[in-house]
């Protein structure tokens, strides 16, 4: 395939529509989006604390507290955001940490809030400081102090803001700020899903496309999709295409199996950037360790991107390990490369991949 990878493509398209949300959101993923939380697949705890966050706020009859969600992407945080605003019957607003450079630029945003408005800030930990520095006094007080003028003429023009819910949206919510993070009355930390519960999405997904997907199609799908709902999505499109033009349009285990290995995608539900990642670890850096950036750099990728994008995944399926001193590949990262793992190379213990086995 010559086409950039398939998730630097949606990424950057998610990125897109964060910033020009008012021209419509895209079709596709907006036909795929849960609209209320009933319709929410998997991620049980999230989903009852955010419940009980939402109807305690009802009864109050007043807007509920500030809302984090963390997590890799594609987990479904821009879908809760709109969820909560759809439950509380508000409209949301929507904005992203890279627009806001200038405080000002928050300013206008919290200015034309009405009682009860969601304002979600997707990416919220790539927020400039001036922004964010408003934003804590628009949090707790519902006041802005917009700066007038520069230097010793400068005045500072308080300015009220209506009650309004913010959703903050992170990949890292390791790189928000305290202050920023204290504001925040609930934290929902998104989980990879299991393959059940892709299996759920997968079905729901293909009556709104009217794909044929059979039960051992879905399950094929759902192992190898990272634990990502988005990633199921979007294989079950690219396998859909391939029913359609290879075999009689109807999902099974051979179909998706072959789509699959055409797409690159292994067994694992591993990509090409994954692949990548793990391989240079193995071959270059003789599994490790080594750190993010030299490791980022050896596949021609961002180390943000490495970071947050690919990482995540590979520990949560105990191929790769964080340590102090880099990252490390485990025995299991070289045995999936099809290498002997060398005596020495780390078996990740239980408590560094979350849950046991692959998927607890
Ligand atoms: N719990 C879920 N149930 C059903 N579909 C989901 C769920 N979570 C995510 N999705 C699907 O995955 C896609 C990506 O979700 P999104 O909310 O954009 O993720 P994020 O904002 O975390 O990157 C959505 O288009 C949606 O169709
Ligand atoms: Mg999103």
């Amino acid at each position: 395939m010559n086409e950039p990878p398939a998730d630097e493509m949606e990424e950057s398209l998610e990125r897109a529509l964060a910033s020009t949300a008012a021209d419509g959101e895209s079709d596709l993923e907006n036909r795929l989006r849960p609209a209320r939380l009933s319709e929410f697949i998997g991620q049980p705890r999230v989903r009852e604390q955010l419940d009980l966050v939402l109807q305690g706020a009802m009864r109050r009859g007043r807007p509920p507290d500030h809302v984090l969600l963390s997590g890799p992407p594609g987990l479904g945080k821009t879908s809760l955001a709109m969820i909560i605003g759809h439950e509380l019957g508000a409209a949301v607003r929507i904005t992203s940490g890279p627009a806001l450079e200038r405080a000002g630029d928050l300013a206008a945003m919290l200015s034309n809030l009405v009682e009860g408005d969601v304002l979600f800030i997707d990416e919220i930990h790539r927020m400039a400081r001036p922004a964010e520095e408003m934003l804590y006094l628009a949090m707790e007080d519902f006041r802005v102090d917009v700066v007038v003028g520069k230097g010793p003429g400068a005045t500072s023009i308080p300015l009220d803001v209506a009650p309004f819910t913010l959703v903050g949206a992170t990949t890292r919510a390791g790189s928000l700020t305290g202050p920023l993070r204290d504001r925040f009355g609930f934290t929902g930390h998104m989980e990879f899903y299991e393959p059940s519960d892709l299996e759920l999405v997968l079905r729901r997904s293909a009556q709104i496309l009217e794909v044929d997907l059979r039960p051992d199609g879905g399950t094929e799908i759902a192992g190898r999709s990272r634990g990502t709902p988005r990633i199921a999505n979007r294989l079950l499109r690219r396998v859909r295409d391939y029913a359609e033009v290879r075999a009689d349009g109807a999902v099974t285990r051979e179909v998706a199996r072959a789509a699959l290995a055409v797409y690159d995608v292994d067994e694992l539900g591993l990509d090409r950037l994954d692949r990548a990642v793990l391989g240079a670890l193995v071959r270059s850096f003789g599994g490790g360790p080594v750190g993010v950036s030299t490791l980022a750099v050896a596949v021609g990728e961002e180390p943000g991107t490495v970071e947050e994008v690919c990482e995540p995944y590979l520990v949560r399926a105990g191929m790769l390990a964080r340590t102090p001193r880099g990252r490390v590949a485990t025995a299991a990262a070289w045995r999936h490369l099809g290498q002997e793992a060398p005596p020495t190379a780390f078996d990740a213990p239980d408590d560094e991949r979350g849950q046991g086995t692959l998927f607890g």
